[in-house]
């Protein structure tokens, strides 16, 4: 068996494979085109045949790396090809300057989750998705969208925030959860993607407005973080108001699995909704690298 870089022509061959991997089906598809081009897309091959593939990506921080699409032929599993995929992806990402790797499992996904912790890798935050769409009725509460002025009152509430810590300090981003640092929070509210409600502040929700992928037109809440339920219900009432007058197909969210904050979701008619465990390892000197 040997891993390589993915080529054109493995696509067909690898995709038949991915089909059922979720109760819905699998994403692959719809994302090969794009990770081929990143140029970090590997395949297993053994004797010809295509058996497993995998993708890396690094994070925007530099410091970590993100692994996803780990797929394994149903004929050839428990023989370590995902093993060696994650340790080949691993090699890849340290030589580019990460010093951890993380990666997100379904909650029902007992096959990866055990896979994941054989290597090392530990869960550091659980999250919530939620899908929906409706006409939510709209409601005036105050909340704002955040200035640059604020930078330093948004971050010291979010360093101080239960929340933002057992979101792993993690935002999202086409399917990678990513280091919500001071840096990334003055991006967003350069975006204008940062609403936030209270003074001094309360709550805080980052959102996207151009969906991901394939999906443009879909608003999404990439990270939530509220103190009580008064700011929840203001942020609540501001991105309802986005989600309303952007005329978007679908709204999502993605935050920490909380019943508090999840409650969010109540005012749109919910279509889709899983829960993920967020993994993490973090290395050790360079040096340990083997070859
Ligand atoms: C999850 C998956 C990638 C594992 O691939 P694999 O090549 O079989 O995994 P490995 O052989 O490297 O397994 C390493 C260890 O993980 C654990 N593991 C793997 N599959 C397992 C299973 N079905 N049940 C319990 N533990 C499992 C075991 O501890 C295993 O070591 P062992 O065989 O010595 O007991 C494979 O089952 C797969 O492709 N599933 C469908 C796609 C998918 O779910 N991908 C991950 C999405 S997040």
């Amino acid at each position: 068996m040997k891993i390589r870089p993915a080529k054109k022509s493995d696509k067909e061959e690898i995709l038949s494979f991915c089909v059922d991997t979720f109760s819905w089906g699998d994403y692959i598809d719809r994302v090969w085109d794009h990770w081929f081009r990143s140029g970090r897309l590997l395949i297993a091959e053994d004797g010809g045949r295509k058996i497993g593939m995998s993708h890396l990506a690094m994070c925007p921080d530099g410091r970590g790396m993100w692994l996803e699409g780990v797929r394994v032929h149903p004929d050839y599993r428990r023989s370590m090809i995902a093993t060696q995929l994650l340790a080949k992806m691993i090699e890849y990402g340290r030589q580019e300057g990460a010093v951890q790797a993380s990666a997100i499992v379904d909650v029902a996904n007992v096959a990866s989750q055990r896979m994941m912790e054989k290597n090392g890798f530990a869960i550091v935050s659980r999250w919530a998705y939620y899908s929906a769409e409706g006409r939510p009725r709209r409601s005036r509460l105050a909340a704002r969208l955040a200035t640059i002025g604020e930078l330093d009152s948004i971050w010291g509430y979010l360093r101080r925030s239960k929340i933002y810590s057992l979101s792993a300090k993690r935002y999202v981003k086409s399917w990678h959860w990513y280091t919500l640092d001071n840096q990334a929070l003055h991006n967003f509210i350069r975006e204008k993607r940062v609403i936030v409600a209270g003074r001094p502040v309360n709550g805080v929700a980052i959102i996207n407005r151009h969906g991901y992928w394939d999906r443009t037109n879909i608003l999404q809440v990439v990270y939530l973080d509220a103190a009580s339920a008064d700011p929840l219900r203001r942020l609540v009432s501001f991105v309802t108001n986005i989600y309303l007058d952007g005329k978007f197909e679908e709204f999502q969210l993605v935050c920490h699995d909380s019943t508090r904050l999840t409650s969010f979701i109540e005012k749109f008619t919910t279509k889709d909704e899983e829960q993920f465990l967020l993994y993490n390892k973090v290395f050790t000197a360079k040096t340990t690298l083997s070859r």
